[in-house]
């Protein structure tokens, strides 16, 4: 039986810094907390992770076209590039692989800059506002299509 390829997480600028970054918004996880819950619910649906993050918006687009080839799906929480950067709303546009955006607040809910994103048309879903859950929404998601 050919193996599954790995579902990619991908993470933008400052979420390197969850756990202590505004935990008001973003809680007290950090992306280690994140990337084991991860982990161990990609294994449990029968995936492997590959869990990535850069303060670059040129390593993301890389990452995406990596994932075009090498991934099931990829789930991005791409921070503020979110609401700025149209190469990477480009770039989800540009690959067949299906993309989950991710954001832990409700950016509905905050300044109105965080309101518009590039990513979420181009998008397969969007999970937001339910903290660092999401993540582990976004990965039950990307299984419960797959096996259908
Ligand atoms: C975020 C929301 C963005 O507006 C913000 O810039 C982030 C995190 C979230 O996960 O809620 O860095 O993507």
């Amino acid at each position: 039986m050919a193996s599954k390829k790995p579902i990619f997480v991908l993470n933008g600028p400052n979420l390197n810094l969850l756990g202590t970054r505004e935990p008001e918004q973003y809680g007290h996880q950090t992306l280690s907390d994140i990337e084991q819950d991860c982990r161990a619910r990609a294994e449990a649906h029968g995936y492997g992770l590959e869990f990535r993050q850069s303060n670059h918006e040129g390593e993301l687009v890389d990452w995406l076209h990596d994932a075009n080839e090498t991934a099931s799906a990829v789930v991005l929480n791409a921070g503020a590039l979110t609401h700025t950067s149209l190469a990477l709303g480009d770039a989800v546009r540009a690959i067949e692989v299906p993309v989950v955006e991710v954001h832990i607040s409700n950016v509905h809910a905050r300044e109105t800059v965080r309101h518009h994103s590039h990513i979420s048309a181009p998008a397969a879903g969007i999970i937001v506002g339910f903290g660092t859950m999401g993540y582990g929404l976004a990965i039950d998601a990307i299984a419960r299509w797959t096996e259908t």
